[in-house]
């Protein structure tokens, strides 16, 4: 793999998803391990992140000087690419002066190296005080900026090289060439990481994992468990059984999603717990957000047992066990709760809905190596519903934390029919890929007078909640456009019986959430 050293300013993982999309296989791996650590990795090229420190600052990570005789070709990146410098021989000065965002970059002399196919003039993205002033011996300048004298390096003989801005931050221009430079230049690999030799691998891997064995999957109509079971699919056919718990908080035709189309096109078999009664008993009289959670979250794990039962019992009986369940872990999920590699933890992941914590199955996690765009892509090649595929993110507990109340059948079926005008508005629009997800939300108990034909009315408004965002992390409003507002205004005060009111959110994360509750 190319390893990215993490030196923990959260640019890590972006650099290792360009690296993949320049078809070659990356991972992250953690700022503290040693030189030998990173050489056991067996390591086609090294490129080290960005990071918060100055090179100067009392305990900043460093890096060893051995590891630039190892052989492998490096790229340091900012921060990685001082230390790099500073561990060379180089001078690092702190100069007080700050570069912060777009800074124009100048070619020295004519783009090559990992330059080539810049322009001379070229806009790049920047965030450093200190600055290299003396490039370390054998090493060519190949650029600079008005505050680093160097702003890249390259010791071609070595295949070392360096910049000071973030290529793989899309603010710089040229970033994924300059990185692609240093991939398929610099350290000569081969673009061989495709979505076709994804599955494949995955699939022998599953099928070595599980042998004859049993296998259970929960489907929770999102991307990432129905390409996990359709990988465990392909790679075991009918030893894998899929559970579906409908618990009624999904949006319009999403559970037919699953139960039709997604068999359809799988041919999985599917075990399905119609338990929308069980939710709306035990969320009856509920208001408070947490407490509707906490509900849902617990009923989910039991109707998912009382399922699981049922595929245990109907296992036995054919003579088999079921010893495998799957899981739709990620690899940010990976990197972020530590990586099982003593990588920084920086959050431990929630999962709510999520599964009993007495497991009695070996975990089978098909998609533990993969971002999300490579699973969408890996859903594709498997030739799932684009409906599926494609879909934003939705929360676990669903429409059951978007009404803003208690939640009733009654209500549920308004904000269905909302949510579904204003999704298919904006899909016909084309603006599904400029929103990261759109909620929509019933205050159930809020009421103003409206009027509507010749009455008064006395209705419940809806709120609508379209963001932009990278990780959902941090999120801005989006600016849709009017047009397409009153469209979907108009549809839902129409069509909608019981709201006359459609109001935008136009507050960005922080300081609100994206959910309301
Ligand atoms: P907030 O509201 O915290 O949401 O800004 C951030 C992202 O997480 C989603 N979300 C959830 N996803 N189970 C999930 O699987 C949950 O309980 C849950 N709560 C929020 C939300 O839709 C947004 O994408």
């Amino acid at each position: 793999p190319v390893l990215v050293v993490d030196y923990g300013a959260q640019y890590a993982q972006l650099i290792a998803r360009r690296v993949r999309e320049a078809n070659v296989y990356s991972e992250i791996v953690p700022h503290t391990y040693t030189t030998e650590q990173l050489l056991a990795k067996n390591p086609a090229a090294i490129i080290l992140s960005g990071g918060p420190s100055s090179v100067y600052a009392d305990g900043a990570p460093n890096v060893g000087a051995d590891l630039f005789e190892a052989g492998v070709p490096v790229l340091g990146i900012c921060y990685g690419f001082q230390a790099m410098a500073a561990a060379l021989g180089g001078k690092v000065a702190r100069t007080g002066l700050r570069e912060y965002g777009a800074t124009d970059t100048t070619t020295i002399g004519e783009a090559r190296s990992i330059l080539a196919g810049v322009p001379t003039l070229q806009n790049t993205w920047m965030s450093h005080g200190d600055s290299v002033h003396e490039a370390p011996e054998g090493f060519d300048v190949l650029a600079s900026t008005a505050g680093a004298p160097v702003a890249a390096f390259a010791n071609e003989a070595k295949a070392l090289y360096g910049v000071q801005w973030h290529p793989e931050v899309k603010h710089s221009s040229f970033g994924q060439t300059v990185l692609e430079n240093f991939l398929f230049k610099g350290a000569k690999l081969e673009p061989n990481w495709t979505t076709g030799n994804i599955v494949e691998e995955q699939v022998e891997r599953i099928r070595a994992q599980i042998g004859t064995a049993k296998v259970i999957c929960g489907l929770s109509g999102g991307v990432d468990s129905a390409v996990a079971a359709a990988l465990v699919q392909r790679a075991v056919g009918d030893q894998l059984t899929c559970v579906f718990v409908d618990h009624g908080l999904l949006r319009e035709g999403e559970a037919e999603q699953v139960e039709r189309d997604y068999v359809a096109a799988t041919g999985v078999k599917l075990h399905v717990a119609n338990e929308q009664q069980r939710f709306l008993s035990a969320l009856a009289g509920v208001t408070d957000p947490e407490t509707k959670r906490k509900i849902i979250g617990r009923e989910f794990i039991r109707a998912f047992e009382a399922a699981e039962k049922a595929v245990l019992a109907e296992a036995a009986a054919e003579g088999g066990q079921v010893q495998f369940l799957v899981q739709g872990t990620l690899y940010p999920d990976v990197v972020e709760s530590g990586g099982g590699e003593g990588a920084a933890n920086i959050k431990s992941h929630h999962n709510v809905g999520g599964l009993p914590e007495d497991l009695q199955f070996e975990l089978v996690e098909p998609l533990r190596t993969l971002f999300k765009d490579e699973v969408r892509a890996v859903g594709r090649q498997l030739g799932l519903p684009e409906e599926i595929v494609g879909r934003q993110p939705f929360p676990g507990p669903g429409l059951g934390i978007r009404i803003i109340g208690e939640v009733t059948e009654d209500r549920l079926a308004l904000l269905r029919r909302a949510d579904a005008i204003a999704r298919a508005e904006l899909t016909a629009a084309g603006l599904d890929d400029d929103v990261w997800q759109m909620p929509v939300v019933l205050l159930a108990d809020v009421r103003s007078v409206g009027v509507q034909g010749d009455g008064r009315t006395y209705g419940h408004p809806i709120v609508l909640r379209p963001v932009s965002s990278e990780d959902a992390m941090t999120a801005d409003w989006s600016r849709l456009p009017f047009d397409l507002l009153a469209r979907i205004s108009n549809r839902i005060t129409n069509e909608v019986d019981g709201v006359n009111r459609v109001v935008l959110d136009v507050t960005s994360k922080p300081p609100g959430t994206i959910e309301w509750e």
